[in-house]
């Protein structure tokens, strides 16, 4: 299998299916000191006249270091098969293991930024907004209780996609 360059309007993915569903890592920093995680929650759509990803990262996590430095992301879809990989860095932190090791990933660089080779999908994202979700903002009540009556806000970053690969 090899990554081929496609365009957003090539793809034929569903947002709610392969962020939701199937889940994704995503991955900040070089392609020599970079963190990953896994992440459900997000939003593809369009903004600012581009195709983008929307990705919201509690201030806890250490990818969160990560992304505050880095230009790019990237969103690493995996096949079902790997679904105990993302359970995996999806509650162990970068902090504490090195989760390529355990876990058996591959890193690859693509349009600079770092990836991994097993991903079926992968979007390269450039960081173009990033805000803290205000708790002062919600509509719904219910939605601030809970979710954050314990843990951290969600920062988020709108990421306009630069490449998306498609591995085939
Ligand atoms: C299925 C799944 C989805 C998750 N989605 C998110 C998410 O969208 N945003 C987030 O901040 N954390 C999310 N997490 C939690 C992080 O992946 C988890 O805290 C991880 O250990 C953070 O790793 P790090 O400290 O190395 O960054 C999710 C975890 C799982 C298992």
């Amino acid at each position: 299998m090899s990554f081929i360059k496609k365009t957003t309007a090539e793809l034929s993915a569903n947002p709610f299916e392969t962020i939701g569903k199937d889940w994704f890592l995503l991955t900040a920093g070089t392609p020599e000191q970079f963190n990953t995680m896994t992440c459900s929650w997000g939003a593809m759509g369009v903004i600012w006249n581009d195709p983008a990803v929307t990705a919201y990262v509690r201030t806890n996590r250490h990818t969160f270091g990560y992304l505050e430095e880095s230009p790019l992301f990237t969103i690493s879809v995996l096949p079902e098969e790997y679904r105990k990989v993302l359970s995996y860095c999806g509650s162990h932190s970068g902090r504490d293991v090195d989760k390529v090791k355990e876990t058996g990933l591959t890193p690859v660089t693509l349009g600079g930024a770092p990836a991994f080779a097993e991903a079926r999908l992968v979007f390269v994202c450039e960081k173009v907004y990033a805000q803290m979700l205000d708790e002062n903002c919600f509509v719904l009540p219910e939605t601030k209780t809970a979710y954050y009556s314990k843990d951290p806000m969600h920062k988020m970053y709108i990421g306009r996609i630069k490449a998306v690969y498609v591995n085939e």
